[in-house]
């Protein structure tokens, strides 16, 4: 295992009713609030008028940006960064899904740079401490109520980049498993396969003896893999969607991947997809890591066959046949819950593979298990064809 600093600020207010807590916890901030809300979920489901009143019963002044979209917009960023320069805004309040966050903590990050936003996408300029941001979540997923990452799209260009900063943690995130009940079923499965991607990111990488982080990892793999029917069988299972949520967040909160070194090859790759397609990320990423998984065994066999036997109980004594097994069965369990593990599949051919390669790879090669240059990204998108 390696050395490493565990930092993580995030306070979690975990549970049914939790949602009643946004007003005291938002007060702690200053009086003006920058509610940043989706497209409109959050006002069909009743959530809206519910904070709006929780606020109000504290006293606090609401400011609203409205319309962020999934894959979400430098556009959009921009006239949060104005509404918050204008208004003198002390909180930054996301109501919603990775996409909302993500919003938020680009618009965070914005406001304490001098240039344009995107800069600090594109060209990598260091993010300096900004405004506090505040979360309720509505979908579980990304990750992103725990942690300091933002991934935002820019239509001019065609790209989606990530940055990444410890000025970027949400203060706090309120985790209320009732607001994910309306989830729809693909969005629930999109977000599933993120949960799951996340843990593999981490997971097979070329590390050795981070044990515990191992049986973290895991272990969430088996309990998503296990709680899954459940919520497909009864979406209201309340229990269920508390299950989820949780494994969302530790899944990208830093835990399980401490003293190791991380892929994110995959990642690269899907957010090269949806810069282009503009669809969901975790349906990119159920069709991009069992092939990255199938183009990468060789380099760490064993660790595709604790795989297979800790999460598949399948056993064999051959790593690199017992490995692809495990593979196998994870395209089987996305298949069993109808997300789709072939780009032809969602209609996707082969006409700007070239360009997501290059895409993937802009700032070079990508990835830890194996360093994949643009030709390696390449054949994994014709693999995943
Ligand atoms: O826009 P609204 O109307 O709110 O609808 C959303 C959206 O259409 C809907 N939704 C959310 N909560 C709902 C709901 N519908 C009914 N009831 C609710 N309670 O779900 C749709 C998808 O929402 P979105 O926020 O886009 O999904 P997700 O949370 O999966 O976020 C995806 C984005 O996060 C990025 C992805 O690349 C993508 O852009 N990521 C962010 C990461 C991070 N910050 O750490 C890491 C991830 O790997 C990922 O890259
Ligand atoms: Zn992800």
């Amino acid at each position: 295992m390696n050395n490493f600093v565990y930092y993580n600020p995030t306070k979690i207010i975990f549970g049914v009713d939790t949602t009643n807590k946004v007003g005291k916890e938002a007060k702690n901030y200053g009086k003006r609030v920058l509610m940043i809300l989706g497209q409109g979920s959050i006002k069909k489901i009743g959530l809206y008028d519910k904070v709006i009143n929780i606020l109000k019963e504290e006293g606090l002044e609401i400011f609203e940006l409205e319309g962020v979209k999934p894959n979400p917009r430098v556009d959009l960023v921009r006239k949060g960064i104005k509404i918050v320069k204008e208004n003198n805004i002390d909180l930054l309040l996301a109501v919603g899904g990775g996409s909302v966050i993500d919003t938020a903590k680009a618009i965070a990050a914005g406001l304490s740079y001098d240039g344009d936003v995107w800069d600090l996408f594109k060209y990598r300029k260091p993010i300096k401490p900004t405004i506090p941001i505040g979360v309720i979540l509505t979908l579980a997923a990304t990750g992103s109520e725990m942690n300091g990452n933002a991934v935002i799209s820019n239509l001019e260009t065609q790209e989606k980049l990530a940055i990444s900063s410890s000025y970027l943690y949400p203060k706090f995130s309120i985790l209320d498993p009732k607001n994910t009940i309306t989830v729809p079923l693909n969005h629930t499965l999109y977000g599933i396969v993120d949960i799951l991607s996340h843990v593999f990111e981490q997971y097979f990488d070329k590390t050795d003896g981070a044990v515990l982080q191992d049986r973290f990892a895991e272990a969430i793999v088996k309990t998503v893999i296990e709680t899954t029917p459940k919520l497909i069988e009864n979406p209201e299972d309340i229990n269920a969607r508390s299950i989820i949520l949780w494994c969302g967040t530790n899944a990208l909160n830093g835990i399980i991947g401490v003293g190791k070194e991380h892929d994110w090859a995959s990642h690269a790759i899907e957010h090269a997809i949806s810069a282009i397609y503009d669809i969901s990320h975790g349906l990119g990423l159920a069709i991009i890591f069992p092939h990255w998984m199938k183009y990468v065994i060789d380099a760490i066999p064993h660790k595709f066959a604790q795989f297979a036997r800790n999460v598949w109980n399948i056993e064999g004594k051959e790593n690199f046949e017992l490995g692809l097994k495990g593979i196998d069965r994870l395209i089987e369990f996305y298949e069993s819950i109808g997300v789709p593990t072939k780009l032809s599949k969602i209609g996707i051919g082969e006409e700007k593979l070239e360009e997501m390669a290059e895409k993937a790879t802009i700032f070079g090669p990508i990835g830890t298990v194996k360093k994949l240059d643009k030709n390696d990204v390449l054949n994994i998108l014709k693999m995943s064809l």
